[in-house]
């Protein structure tokens, strides 16, 4: 028998209970072992609860206990998480991981402490809740160069673009139905701003390009400025606005950012509604390649975190390889990258004041019934570094600035 300790009884937590309970004997014959949940670590009681059974409070009666070989942290935060898991791995305890904040940021050093104790840290949930996306990038795409990873990475995000694209909401409007609704936290600073994003394409440009990707490096913008006149302008191209998490490899440098992106029909993320997540992959030989699906949720992320429990128990005492060493990677310039850029400056009819100072630019009119119509130019440009756009629009008042996905 395999016994394992769930660190944190929240929604993963108790999803991975769940899980492990109701699919146990499919999970246990995977595994080729019985698994059983032995303890569930939380401060908290839950009177009634089928957990009550296995609940403890101190971390120590899991670490000193010889019996636990897997350990699940579902606790979330840097710390106490980042102890226990290292803790836990230095007494030869493999650990599965949803916690992508403390991945992102100790990855490269929990990984070589299980190297160390041949034992394995795995964190398929951290990126994109539960699509395969950890194991497919470490395992089955070991040929390829990967030339770009691009990805819708957050649930909260994609469904506020969603609705404001498909219903002409505004974005406060539809933050707070997804609060009501409790798709979206209280506190939706970590989603709107980028920053959970930022940490997700920070794992996968680790991987990805197996150096050290610092999240504190990557260019990080959210979607609190898109209006609902930005959706009026694009979707008459036929295009939308998504928020993107993006890695790429450009003339030997990386390239790492979080920012919204207009993105065409023709682009196979632009189907991706709701709080759906996708990651686009391009390697040099394979092409395109994408993974869909719930990229949060309860059940999803414990069925991705339970299969690592598997990949765990199927490889005790031998060490999964993860190209990600603790080398850090210095991240290329993104301001030193052109790229097109769909722009909204004030006034009507500037046309020709805004062709002497760009070129090849295409301009959109507002739709004749938006608020805007009449007031602003709005128009596509040519690919621009932008410190050169910026330069180049100083006479005017831009009212919004969105990058275009090429
Ligand atoms: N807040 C995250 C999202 C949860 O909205 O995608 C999953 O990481």
């Amino acid at each position: 028998m395999v016994n394992v300790a769930i660190l944190g009884y929240g929604t993963v937590g108790s999803g991975v209970f769940e899980v492990i309970n109701k699919n146990n004997s499919h999970i246990s014959r995977r595994a080729g072992d019985d698994v059983n949940v032995k303890y569930v670590l939380d401060l908290r009681d839950f009177p009634g609860d089928p957990v009550e059974s296995v609940l403890v409070h101190d971390f120590n009666v899991i670490l000193n206990d010889p019996e636990v070989d897997v350990v699940v942290e579902v606790m979330g935060g840097v710390e106490p998480a980042h102890t226990f898991v290292r803790q836990s791995l230095e007494q030869g305890k493999s650990v599965c991981t949803s916690n992508k904040e403390m991945v992102a940021k100790y990855g490269a050093e929990l990984l070589k402490v299980a190297k160390e104790h041949t034992c394995n840290f795995l964190y398929e949930a951290s990126v994109g809740g539960g699509i395969p996306i950890i194991r497919p990038l470490n395992q089955s795409l070991t040929v390829d160069h990967v030339n770009e990873i691009s990805g819708i990475l957050n649930g909260t995000t994609n469904y506020i673009l969603t609705k404001m694209s498909e219903e002409g909401l505004k974005f406060e409007d539809v933050l707070k139905d997804a609060q009501d609704r409790g798709y979206a936290e209280r506190n939706p600073e970590a989603d709107v701003e980028g920053y959970d994003a930022c940490r997700k394409i920070a794992i996968l440009a680790s991987m990805a390009y197996e150096k050290q990707v610092d999240y504190e490096d990557i260019y990080t913008e959210g979607i609190t400025k898109i209006t609902k006149e930005d959706f009026e302008y694009v979707s008459q191209l036929g295009a939308s606005i998504k928020l993107l998490g993006k890695a790429w490899k450009e003339n030997g440098n990386i390239y790492a950012m979080v920012a919204p992106f207009v993105i065409n029909k023709d682009n196979p993320l632009y189907g991706v509604r709701g709080v759906f997540n996708a990651i686009l992959l391009n390697g040099d030989m394979l092409g395109d390649v994408m993974f869909y699906g719930k990229g949060a949720g309860k059940l999803a992320t414990a069925s991705a975190v339970v299969s690592d429990v598997v990949d765990a128990i199927k490889h005790k005492g031998k060490i999964i390889m993860t190209f990600w060493g603790s080398e850090k990677r210095t991240l290329g310039d993104i301001n030193d990258f052109a790229m097109p850029y769909f722009v909204r400056v004030e006034g009507a009819g500037r046309e020709a004041e805004i062709e002497k100072v760009l070129d090849n630019v295409q301009f959109i009119s507002a739709p004749a019934d938006s608020k805007v119509a009449g007031t602003e130019t709005a128009f596509i440009t040519e690919a621009v570094k932008g410190a050169d756009l910026e330069e180049a629009l100083k006479g005017f008042t831009v009212v919004s600035k969105i990058r275009v996905s090429q």
